[in-house]
């Protein structure tokens, strides 16, 4: 017989149940109902959702039982406004058919071209902090991260520099997430409701259209160049011989943008921020940097030689996860950790706490990246650790992340030591991507001096 019983939840206020905690801070509401009631929590209210943070739950929801798992329909609503019929936001059969014909594009070998480019941002992003090294003029890491990610992005999808279009996108796409998660977690949609929220909202939609339409119309009328973009033109699907749409281009590239910007600017300034707080393993990282790379430009041959460094990154992804819940709602009745899960049910997978599981981390808390070395993560139950999420809708710009950030943070920590500016309180932000909620002043010191 399958279970009827309900899954433990934490005190609640009448009717409105929850929703204030989660809304106030949905991470330290994820945490402390976790702590307080195991791995499967019910949370009441307006919002109604159920938090998976046991990795077979996680299995269950995002790879074995997936088909009974899809996005909430006002989850896909809110990404569809966005980014249209794009990847991000697509179900079942046309989603499947896209990923096919993005998927080639997407592929290490392919996104190792792009390591060339990534150097050459880090090392213009280097040279502009050249004046201000050891002056004690304490730069915004979040907002120079911000600046190389786009920067990163921008070139391997059009081979442009965005010069013009940089000041005008950075700020509508942020916009754009920052109206979207408002939408995502309020019990009334605001974007029903006409007023200046939406019309921001709708300008910046206007905005990434009016950057994006023209040079992806640019590209198909010259064709034949070596960017993402080009090769997504050119993508055909073997099985049912479609190819994308400047349309569906479109949506595709602004989902890149939504999916691919704040989450590696993300990953960046937390490493940032957790090398400063622990100087040693900074060493450790400058000390393979000399070592892999001496005093010459990285290619993509030193990758696999920058292995301390690209633990440092899965660790700090391990903390602070990029994309912190992954949302999804029951399509039938199931039974998950003995308790029923009824048809309709939202269920979150939240990262930042299967992250600090204590039955599969040991010191959940501490900042430790030899956690990732090949025998300890072989050793581990493998959805312990999922920044890019898990099963069919798994990130497909993971290699797209980690050929760029190794390469920039050993070059980068070859020539700098960043320290943290004094009296800042650091609040991670969760809005759709977890970044520190203000901006992050730190000081460079040259390394050499610094070590
Ligand atoms: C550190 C960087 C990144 C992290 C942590 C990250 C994380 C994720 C996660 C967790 C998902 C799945 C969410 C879910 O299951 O609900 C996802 C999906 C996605 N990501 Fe990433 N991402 C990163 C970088 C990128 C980049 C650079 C791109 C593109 C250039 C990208 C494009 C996408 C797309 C298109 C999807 C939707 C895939 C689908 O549903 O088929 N991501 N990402």
């Amino acid at each position: 017989m399958s279970s009827t019983l309900a899954p433990p939840s934490p005190r609640g206020a009448p009717i409105i149940g929850n929703i204030r905690e989660i809304q106030r801070d949905n991470i330290g509401a994820f945490m402390s109902a976790f702590r307080d009631h195991g791995d499967v929590i019910r949370f009441k209210g307006p919002l109604k959702i159920d938090l998976f943070a046991h990795p077979d739950h996680v299995k269950r929801v995002l790879q074995d039982e997936h088909r009974n798992y899809p996005r909430p329909v006002k989850v896909q609503g809110c990404l569809q406004t966005i980014v249209g019929t794009g990847l991000v936001a697509a179900e079942g059969g046309f989603w499947r058919r896209s990923r096919r014909l993005a998927q080639p594009a997407f592929h290490r070998e392919v996104l190792e071209q792009f390591a060339d480019t990534f150097v050459q941002g880090t090392a213009e992003l280097i040279e502009s902090w050249e004046r201000k090294v050891d002056s004690g003029t304490p730069i915004d890491v979040k907002s120079a991260m911000m600046n190389l990610s786009l920067t990163n992005l921008a070139r391997a999808l059009f081979r442009t520099d965005w010069s013009t279009e940089f000041g005008q996108i950075e700020p509508a796409v942020a916009e754009a997430l920052r109206y979207t998660h408002k939408r995502m977690t309020s019990p009334v949609d605001p974007y029903k409701i006409p007023g200046p929220a939406r019309n921001r909202f709708d300008g910046a939609l206007k905005t990434i259209n009016s950057v994006l339409y023209p040079l992806i119309e640019e590209r198909r009328r010259n064709g034949g160049s070596d960017d993402l973009v080009s090769l997504l033109l050119n993508a055909k699907d073997d099985e049912s011989g479609t190819t994308f749409t400047d349309d569906q281009i479109r949506d595709e590239v602004s989902g890149f943008f939504v999916a691919g910007h704040e989450t590696v600017s993300s990953a960046f300034t937390w490493t940032w921020y957790l090398l400063s707080r622990n100087p040693d393993v900074w060493r450790k990282v400058r000390a393979e940097a000399i070592e892999v790379l001496g005093d010459r430009t990285p290619t993509v041959a030193d990758l696999p030689k920058l292995t301390y460094t690209t633990m440092v990154l899965q660790e700090s992804m391990r903390l602070y996860p990029p994309i912190f819940v992954y949302m999804r709602c029951a399509d039938q009745d199931d039974e998950v950790g003995g308790f029923h899960i009824p048809k309709g049910r939202w269920v979150v997978v939240c990262p930042y706490v299967t992250h600090r599981h204590p039955d599969f981390w040991e010191n959940p808390d501490g900042f430790d990246p030899e956690r990732f070395t090949p025998e300890r993560m072989a050793a581990r139950h493998r959805m312990a650790y999922l920044p890019f999420g898990a099963g069919p809708r798994k990130c497909i710009g993971d290699s797209f992340a980690m050929v760029q950030m190794p390469l920039a943070v050993a070059m980068i920590a070859r020539r700098f030591r960043l320290d943290l500016v004094d009296g800042q309180t650091v609040v991670p932000e969760p809005a759709i991507s977890l970044r520190p909620r203000d901006p992050l002043y730190m000081r460079l010191r040259s390394a050499e001096e610094a070590h």
